[in-house]
């Protein structure tokens, strides 16, 4: 009886292919708008140019600091990049915590913290007396207006330090830096994690021009002609852009889909408004559980990591969160997850396939041969999420054949080759 009111509910969670491909309409309508020169500021997926304007070609070499912050971990790198024909990358890294009042605190702590993690980093890799250049994964929405400028337009994931919306992280970081006083660094490149992520596969790939991102948060980027791309002048080449495909639906546009609980589930975060669908999320609703969990046990930010469920787990993790649980509530956990983890995968497959046919027409193909670099918590460590995202969008796009590489390290490696092929486009235009 009660797994069956549930499966009532869950019903509302279901998207049948004719639904996907209407929300595939609606995104392409999306990233149209957001490629406009002006409608940018009030479009929902915002559309963002990166600067990055080429994929690896195999050349780039050197040496490289990273950071890497929005995801589970933030990371401190040094990645040396080797021009062999195995084409070596060679990789130091240590995770560093951030205590969630510094997530929440004010942004001068923040990157003094970011700062101080890296100081530790170069000391024991005997790094402090040189001057490297960075590679910066900062993962949220940035108005970028070069290479090493980025505008921070508004947080997102469970961080909110005042004083940074609206202000330039390199100069926060470079502040940072030199209130220390005690090293120095070279040249900066912003990056997004979906572009660090198709950056690190793209040494592996060479036809990898997507990157795609399911777990802490969801986004994807992808290289789009220049021509397209309104708000940076000059018309040839292509250049990668920031979907922030997160934001799909902040404009009301996916109400259709959006039950009860995505209501709830936005409502109660900490950035209300922002990232309205819960793509990840796991579905707390107390109401459907013996006995009932409160908000704070089953509804926390980083829940990426939890909702990867199978029976033990299920039953360990509703253990570790002090539940008194019998079998029938771990099978409605189980079902609750599964229908809600399915209905990700097949909204990101939808949103996918829109990206992959654009890709594309773009090019005027009948087919398309490409390559998503992936990464991200629930695409890596869920049982089924990526089967059942790659079934969905082969039927969603037969003219386009996929493959998925999931990154090797994450995205800081992808940091450090931005910083290099900047540094070779900067070259070769001399
Ligand atoms: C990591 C990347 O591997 O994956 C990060 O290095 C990225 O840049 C992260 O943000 C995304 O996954 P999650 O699950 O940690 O949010």
């Amino acid at each position: 009886f009660i797994t069956h009111s549930v499966e009532k509910y869950l019903e509302l969670f279901h998207l049948p292919q004719e639904k996907l491909k209407e929300v595939s309409a609606r995104l392409k309508r999306d990233l149209i708008r957001g490629l406009g020169k002006h409608s940018h500021h009030r479009a929902a997926v915002k559309m963002l140019p990166t600067f990055v304007r080429a994929t690896p070609d195999g050349t780039e070499k050197g040496d490289y600091l990273a950071l890497d912050l929005g995801g589970t971990n933030f990371r401190v790198l040094h990645v040396r990049v080797v021009e062999e024909q195995q084409r070596v990358l060679k990789m130091d890294s240590k995770i560093c915590a951030i205590p969630q009042e510094i997530m929440l605190g004010t942004g001068e702590q923040l990157f003094d913290h970011i700062a101080a993690c890296l100081s530790e980093f170069l000391d024991s890799q005997d790094l402090k007396g040189q001057t490297l250049p960075l590679g910066f994964t900062f993962s949220f929405p940035c108005e970028q207006k070069e290479i090493d400028k980025s505008i921070l337009i508004r947080w997102t994931k469970g961080f909110n330090c005042s004083g940074v919306e609206g202000r330039d992280v390199v100069q926060l970081l470079k502040e940072a830096i030199r209130r220390r006083g005690d090293y120095d660094i070279g040249s900066v490149a912003m990056v997004n994690d979906t572009v660090g992520t198709m950056m690190s596969c793209g040494y592996r790939d060479q036809s990898c021009e997507i990157g795609m991102i399911i777990g802490t948060g969801t986004n994807a980027c992808y290289m789009e002609e220049m021509k397209n791309v309104k708000r940076v002048e000059g018309e040839a080449g292509r250049m990668c852009i920031n979907t922030e495909w997160g934001g799909f639906g902040d404009d009301g546009s996916l109400r259709d889909i959006q039950t009860e609980f995505d209501v709830v589930v936005d409502q109660t975060s900490i950035n209300p408004g922002v990232h309205t669908i819960i793509w990840f999320q796991l579905l707390k609703y107390k109401d459907l559980l013996l006995p009932p969990f409160s908000n704070e046990q089953l509804f926390t930010q980083r829940t990426s990591e939890r909702h990867v469920f199978g029976r033990n787990r299920s039953t360990n993790i509703l253990t570790e969160l002090g539940v008194k649980w019998d079998p029938v509530d771990v099978r409605v956990v189980r079902l609750v997850c599964d229908t809600i983890s399915s209905r990700s995968a097949r909204l990101c497959a939808a949103a996918l396939a829109t990206i992959a046919n654009r890709i594309r027409v773009n090019r005027g193909l009948d087919h398309l041969k490409t390559t998503v670099g992936v990464d991200g918590t629930v695409y890596r460590k869920h049982p089924n999420f990526s089967e059942e995202l790659q079934d969905t969008v082969r039927l969603l796009v037969p003219k386009c054949s996929i493959s998925f590489l999931v990154s090797e390290d994450g995205s800081g490696k992808g940091a450090a080759m931005v910083t290099a092929v900047a540094q070779r486009l900067a070259l070769q235009s001399r």
